[in-house]
């Protein structure tokens, strides 16, 4: 009989590691609807936050702590007490706590950040999982910068926090500057040489600098550690972190060479990429493995006549697989709201009675403007719907006129729960007149940050959808919104973002105000304190 495969856990990290990617930022809802929706894919461990960094993290934490019940849900710390009791206190309501402590290691960084000797690094270490166990039977002890921390001593320290009680000791490639052979090796080294490693899961967490943060996993995979730290889509700081859909889809299109299976419901991979995309403003390149626009794409005719031959031929996975929506004509202007609706759930939504009322809306004025509604067009209405932020300001009517030889000009109504606001300005550009106007009716001035625009499906009637980022009062704002009015949808994404930066205004005392320089200077001294 055949042994039972090793499971990998995977330890989600787009929540933190995910979210200091430049120009990523979630308010606390956006965050609790992707802790969701991993904890539905089937995530182990879901790094909510690092609570010590400001109120903001703290409360993302214990909310997500609060809301998950199957997978555990961590918060990070640095290896000081009032860090881990933060992190104590943020995930003391999870049915799943878990505390993730770290502290660098490398010669680079105990002589010019720390400035400590090794022994003093083990003293601290020690100390840090030993205080977190006294609140959370789950610690994660991570060796920052362990890929260039003397082997020797890396040994001596995993050994050490080991016996202090750590549960999962992580290796993280923190610069990204690792090797798959050597990273493997090192792995193997610390199996082969630390005495209680089986006492602990051995975990890795790979940047992609040198673009190898998903090959420097699986190596590590190969060699012996039992859990993968990545994010959706690869988010992260500086050039990201391993993707979780490729450390899963590797992992099991290549069953036949590493033996191992994750808890991931892999038809969940797609969706959960476009919710973080549509809520971080981070679009996914189109080439980009798994979930990109041309992941199953074939161009070539010969590739193209043998997959009509045998699918085999020219596809290791199939789109179906990782949740791709198939490519086909499903509704048209006569579909009632009942198509609609369980078309919709087939592709894995619930909505709610209201929300769909809001999609038909939306698939109407859609349908009278185009022909052929597929499934990619549906899911652009959907996510426009759930990632939509609660509207201060909607959209009345607009008008630009734009041309080589007048100066771009829009027009722009606005409506509130009181009142019908309209004005208008001149641009660089139709979009930028329309922002600027925007920027005028709602006193709210955006800097946009990020804009990315892609067609939804192919055809010239095909919906554009616009995903964009804007800085307000120095906090960053996502946007999204689709529309066959490219105009349109890049009004609609902005007045989302405008919607979501004036919402947590509101909600913190007024923009300009005490909160917004607040927010500011929280964002300033989180870029300090974050590893
Ligand atoms: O990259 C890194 O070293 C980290 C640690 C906190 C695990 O993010
Ligand atoms: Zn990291």
């Amino acid at each position: 009989m055949k042994a039972r495969q090793r499971k990998i856990r995977i330890f989600d990290t787009t929540l933190r590691d995910g979210e200091q990617s430049p120009g990523a930022s979630l308010n606390i809802a956006e965050k609790l609807e992707i802790a969701r929706a991993l904890e539905a894919m089937g995530v182990d461990i879901i790094e909510a936050g690092f609570p010590f960094t400001s109120p903001g993290d703290f409360d993302a934490v214990a909310g997500v702590a609060k809301a998950v019940k199957k997978s555990y849900v961590a918060g990070l710390a640095r290896c000081v007490e009032k860090d881990i009791e933060a992190a104590a206190r943020a995930v003391e309501d999870a049915a799943k706590p878990y505390i993730h402590v770290f502290l660098a290691t490398s010669a680079v960084h105990r002589k010019h950040k720390l400035r400590k000797a090794k022994s003093e690094i083990v003293r601290l270490a020690v100390e840090g999982v030993s205080f977190a166990r006294r609140f959370c039977d789950e610690v994660e002890f991570s060796p920052e910068d362990a890929s260039r921390t003397e082997p020797d001593f890396l040994c001596e320290v995993v050994e050490a926090v080991i016996d202090a009680g750590a549960t999962a000791v992580n290796i993280p490639d923190t610069v990204g500057y690792a090797l798959p052979e050597q990273f493997g090796g090192l792995i193997r080294h610390l199996r082969e040489e630390v005495s209680n490693v089986d006492q602990a899961v051995i975990s890795v967490h790979c940047h992609n600098d040198l673009g190898l943060a998903t090959a420097n996993s699986l190596a590590a995979v190969a060699n012996g550690a039992g859990q993968v730290e990545c994010t959706v889509n690869g988010i992260g700081e500086r050039a990201g972190n391993a993707a979780l859909e490729e450390i899963v889809m590797s992992i099991a299109t290549r069953r036949d060479f590493f033996d191992c299976t994750t808890g991931i419901n892999t038809r969940m991979l797609y969706p959960n990429s476009r919710l973080v995309s549509g809520l971080t403003g981070l679009a996914v390149q189109r080439n980009k493995a798994i979930v990109g626009e041309n992941a199953f794409a074939h161009e070539a005719g010969i590739h193209q006549d043998g997959i009509l031959k045998e699918r085999t031929t020219y596809e290791i996975m199939r789109p179906e697989d990782v949740g791709v929506p198939e490519s086909r004509l499903v509704l048209g202007k006569h579909s009632g709201r009942h198509a609609l609706k369980d078309r919709v759930s087939a592709l894995g939504y619930r909505l709610s009675p209201r929300k769909l009322d809001q999609v038909y809306e939306r698939f109407k004025a859609l349908a009278d403007k185009k022909k052929e509604i597929f499934d990619a067009d549906l899911l652009s209405l959907v996510e426009q719907q759930m990632s939509e932020a609660p509207a201060l300001f909607k959209m009345k009517s607009f008008h630009v006129s734009s041309g080589d030889t007048t100066i771009p000009t829009a027009t722009v109504v606005l409506e509130t729960a009181e009142t019908v606001r309209q004005d208008a300005a001149c641009g660089d550009g139709p979009v930028d007149a329309v922002y600027k106007t925007i920027d005028r009716i709602t006193g709210i001035s955006g800097k946009l940050v990020d804009y990315n625009i892609r067609a939804v499906t192919s055809g010239k009637d095909a919906m554009g959808e616009v995903i964009l980022s804007a800085d307000f009062n120095g906090r960053r704002y996502s946007g999204r919104a689709s529309s066959t009015d490219i105009i349109q949808a890049s009004a609609e994404a902005y007045l989302n973002a405008v919607n979501r930066a004036a919402a947590e205004q509101t909600a913190a005392g007024g923009q300009g105000g005490k909160s917004s320089k607040k927010s500011a200077r929280r964002a300033k001294s989180r870029a300090k304190e974050q590893p």
